[in-house]
């Protein structure tokens, strides 16, 4: 491990106020989307998409580095440039997801575990040929009735260090994602609780692992009430609880914190990022970023509807949405930028 390579990837993404774009959906998330969009789900079309997103005028001067997927690290622009070097010649550094998904979790209903450790030095060692630089893993998290259990936690958490120390061997810098979803009831205190208990666990296994805290980027989700909680709080009691959360269970030494989005609107998303930087921007040891996917792409994926006449408008869109972003992240944002 090389940890001044790792330290030098991330001061190269966040420079300059600068986030991640997170444009890895899987096959499946992405058939969601165009469903709902209303756009064929093939590949071409996504290729489409894509290239769309990498071709974007501007998109590195909020946008440091971008977290493809395996199909798109693989495919090339209609001039036959793979994604991965327009991106670098935009100025973007090129990430990788390489999860292999959240399965069930066997005897434990309605819990997941991400899979994807078989192999992945293997497959770490291929994507550094193609120029990858970091990598993201995700573990999804679920609050409900009866559940989170310990052991849904400890198989999520085993499963993150493996994969920070492989990355971490390869020099390639992971993101390591443990997502409380929004999904349910629950208040935005058992948001906090369970985000910091999964924390503190995360850490522990870390430290177990020999993972550099120095060399990876933490992806947590801000601390929300439960998208059916009829209590949902303030902006400023988001980033209130988000910021005491994040101090009890994070280490000073982690470098950089990119929050997922998680289903907030792109609007909501701006407004907690750029609380949390503006009202405690003391009480960060950490740079507090965005690597967002639907906060950035969203509006930009439904002007598109997979039209060659709207690439331009959707490209000003996406654009616009990842300045707003880098804006939050600096606490500069303001609603007239909507
Ligand atoms: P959202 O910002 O849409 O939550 O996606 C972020 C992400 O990469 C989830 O893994």
């Amino acid at each position: 491990m090389n940890s001044k390579v790792l330290k030098q990837t991330i001061a190269e993404i966040f420079a300059n106020g600068k986030g991640i774009l997170a444009m890895d959906e899987s096959t499946p998330t992405c058939k969601k989307r165009f469903e709902a969009a209303g756009i064929p789900q093939t590949i071409e079309m996504y290729r489409q998409y894509r290239q769309l997103i990498v071709t974007t005028p501007g998109l590195n001067e909020s946008i440091g580095g971008a977290i493809l997927f395996d199909e798109t690290i693989r495919q090339q622009t209609d001039d036959g440039e793979p994604m991965v070097k327009a991106l670098m010649k935009a100025g973007i550094i090129p990430g990788i997801k390489v999860d292999m998904g959240a399965k069930p979790l066997p005897e434990f209903p309605k819990e997941l575990v991400t899979e994807g450790l078989d192999g992945l030095r293997e497959r770490l060692a291929e994507y550094k040929t193609m120029g990858a630089r970091f990598a993201k893993w995700r573990a999804v998290i679920t609050i409900g009735e009866g559940i989170l259990t310990d052991a849904c936690i400890h198989a999520n958490v085993h499963a993150l260090a493996r994969y920070a120390a492989l990355c971490q061997e390869a020099d390639i810098v992971p993101i390591v994602e443990p997502e409380v979803l929004m999904d349910g009831n629950h208040s935005i205190q058992e948001t906090y609780d369970v985000t910091e208990k999964v924390l503190k666990a995360l850490f522990s296994k870390l430290y177990l692992f020999k993972v550099d805290l120095e060399g990876i980027i933490l992806k947590p989700n801000m601390i929300v009430a439960g998208k059916g909680c009829p209590n949902q709080n303030s902006v400023d009691e988001v980033a209130e609880a988000t910021v005491n959360c994040l101090r009890s269970a994070v280490p000073a030494s982690v470098p950089a914190i990119a929050f997922l989005s998680g289903g907030q609107s792109p609007k909501v998303a701006a407004e907690h990022l750029n609380a949390i930087n503006k009202n405690f921007k003391d009480r960060l040891p950490w740079i507090v970023a965005f690597s967002f996917a639907r906060a950035i792409q969203q509006p930009a994926l439904d002007v598109w509807k997979g039209e060659s006449s709207n690439i331009k408008k959707a490209q000003e869109i996406l654009s616009s949405r990842a300045k707003i972003a880098a804006a939050a992240r600096r606490g500069e944002y303001n609603s007239v930028m909507e």
